[in-house]
């Protein structure tokens, strides 16, 4: 047990042991706030991929919103990792394999863009990459509360960990995955919106011959 963990002043909350790691918040505070190895490792100072920020989302589909952000992380950091949710409290209209497929399909000249997907909280999934930042678009004043209490809760459960966020161009500030989705559903153009290959996933999503399940309630 490291020596500093006797003079724990904390509640207890801040005294579990992170389950990769093995440290306590307070002392993940210690080590962050040093300048050894595991400081530097926790300060994204070492890491091989360069500075990298995490970008997570449900991404159900991608549209041109998020992908702007991406690109103009890119001029931020070294590396985006494209952090795909396996969210099972959401219901979600394509398969996280197939928002991967469609993802990669739309970086695969951008390598440095990745692709992944997690599961479970995500800041274990940070913790695994190494990565010290998170990004998350704004839309409007309405994204604010539940970003704020998102990056709060994420903050609390990983001190080192910062969210960034990024205002949405002009151009996309209207555009959401729900409303692309609902245009999509009912027969208007999303065009211009998301890429031409999601427009596409989306039209096959919805002209599911009558009698087969639909993935979102769509009365016939
Ligand atoms: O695109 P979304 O749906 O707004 O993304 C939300 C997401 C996936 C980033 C968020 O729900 C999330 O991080 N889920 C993983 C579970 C988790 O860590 N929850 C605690 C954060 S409050």
């Amino acid at each position: 047990m490291p020596k500093f963990r006797e003079r724990s002043t904390q509640p207890e909350w801040q005294c579990i042991p992170h389950p990769f790691t093995g440290y306590t918040a307070e002392e993940r505070l210690i080590i962050y706030n040093g300048v050894n190895e595991m400081g530097k490792r926790m300060k994204g100072e070492i890491n091989e991929m360069g500075k990298v920020a995490i970008y997570p989302g449900s991404f159900d589909p991608l549209t041109y919103g998020h992908i702007d952000i991406v690109e103009r992380a890119l001029d931020i950091f070294d590396n985006v990792i494209l952090a795909i949710a396996h969210d099972a409290e959401k219901k979600s209209l394509f398969t996280v394999e197939e928002r991967i497929k469609m993802a990669e399909s739309i970086f695969k000249d951008t390598p440095r863009v990745i692709v992944d997907s997690f599961k479970g909280l995500l800041v274990n999934y940070v913790e695994k990459t190494n990565a010290r930042v998170l990004l998350r678009g704004l839309r409007a004043t309405s994204d604010f509360e539940y970003e704020f209490h998102m990056a709060s809760m994420n903050r609390s459960l990983s001190p080192y960990l910062d969210t960034l966020f990024m205002m949405t161009s002009k151009d996309y500030f209207f555009v959401s995955s729900r409303t692309i989705k609902e245009v999509a559903r009912l027969g208007g153009t999303v065009e211009g919106l998301v890429p031409d290959l999601v427009a596409r996933r989306l039209k096959e999503k919805f002209k599911l011959p009558v009698g087969k399940k639909r993935l979102i309630g769509w009365e016939d």
